[in-house]
């Protein structure tokens, strides 16, 4: 999608981190955006900040959901589609990670990573794709860079991640027939009030693992996603060190494992 100004774009997420400054760069563009997430007076305040740094009132809107209710999903999306339009761009960005060793990972954890990260956007597309087929559009998923490589702590989170890579590479070749484009978001580790929450329960070796790929600003992340979505590129890997990480996994596998293991060891070399 070349130009974004006019466009409506619904982003679940928005009301935070990587999906709010997202929602002040496409705002930027001249676009139209309605934020999606769980909590009302968190969006409220994401609005309210977004008008402050200069956005026009009348291209933001809100929308109050818990994306990994299917039923609720679906009817309100239905509803908001009926009252704002069907999205030209729709980011899926809602996400949680609740890092820990595999056997602290309870089922309730992993039941409420996969039900968010990944059913949440099964739940979000099953709303928009048809609609958007009647007029085409542009869908970005959000994976990580532990969507690509299993990171140490994150069996949960990594699942889920890995599966939005293959739900979205799938599409991509389902939807290209009918004039909609589907990306994928992967950012490294980047500075946001999740990234806060996710580091209350991170294993040293995961700090020491990640601590290779260098911590994002949001709004960088941001930029980097409107720059992908222009060149209508299907893998948005924001930094360097995320995109060399992807190739070395694709090429060399092995030095990546191997890197990583020596970055375990060595953490368990300093705490014995
Ligand atoms: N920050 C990082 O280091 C990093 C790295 C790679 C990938 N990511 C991914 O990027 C995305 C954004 O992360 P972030 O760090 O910006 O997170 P964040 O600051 O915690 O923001 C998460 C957003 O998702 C919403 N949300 C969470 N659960 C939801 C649900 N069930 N239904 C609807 N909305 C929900 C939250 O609002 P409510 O709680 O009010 O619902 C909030 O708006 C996530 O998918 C994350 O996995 C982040």
């Amino acid at each position: 999608m070349k130009k974004i100004n006019s466009k409506l774009v619904f982003i679940t997420g928005g009301s935070s981190g990587i999906g709010l400054a997202a929602a002040e760069q496409f705002l930027k563009q001249g676009a139209r955006v309605c934020l999606i997430a769980r909590d009302s007076s968190r969006l409220e305040k994401a609005a309210g900040e977004l008008k402050l740094s200069g956005a026009a009132e009348n291209r933001i809107a809100v929308c109050s959901l818990d994306v990994s209710d299917n039923p609720k999903t679906l009817a309100t999306l239905s509803e908001l589609m009926k009252t704002l339009g069907v999205p030209d761009i729709m980011l899926t960005c809602a996400g949680i990670a609740r890092p820990d060793y595999f056997e602290n990972t309870d089922y309730g954890n992993f039941r409420r990573t996969i039900s968010t990260n990944l059913e949440g956007v099964w739940n979000v597309l099953s709303a928009v794709v048809p609609e958007m087929k009647k007029r085409g559009g542009h869908i970005i998923t959000t994976s990580s860079v532990a969507g690509f490589v299993g990171t140490f702590g994150y069996t949960a989170y990594s699942a889920s991640k890995f599966g939005i890579i293959g739900l979205s590479e799938t599409l991509r070749s389902e939807l290209k027939p009918h004039n909609i484009l589907v990306s994928v978001l992967c950012p490294p580790d980047t500075d946001t009030p999740g990234f806060a929450e996710e580091n209350k329960t991170k294993p040293p070796e995961t700090i020491a693992v990640s601590g290779n790929v260098k911590l994002m600003k949001p709004e960088d992340v941001a930029k980097t996603l409107i720059k992908g979505i222009k060149r209508n590129k299907f893998l948005i890997i924001p930094g360097f060190m995320g995109k060399l990480t992807f190739i070395l996994k694709s090429i060399f596998p092995k030095l990546v494992f191997a890197i990583m293991d020596g970055d375990v060891r060595k953490t368990h070399q300093r705490e014995n």
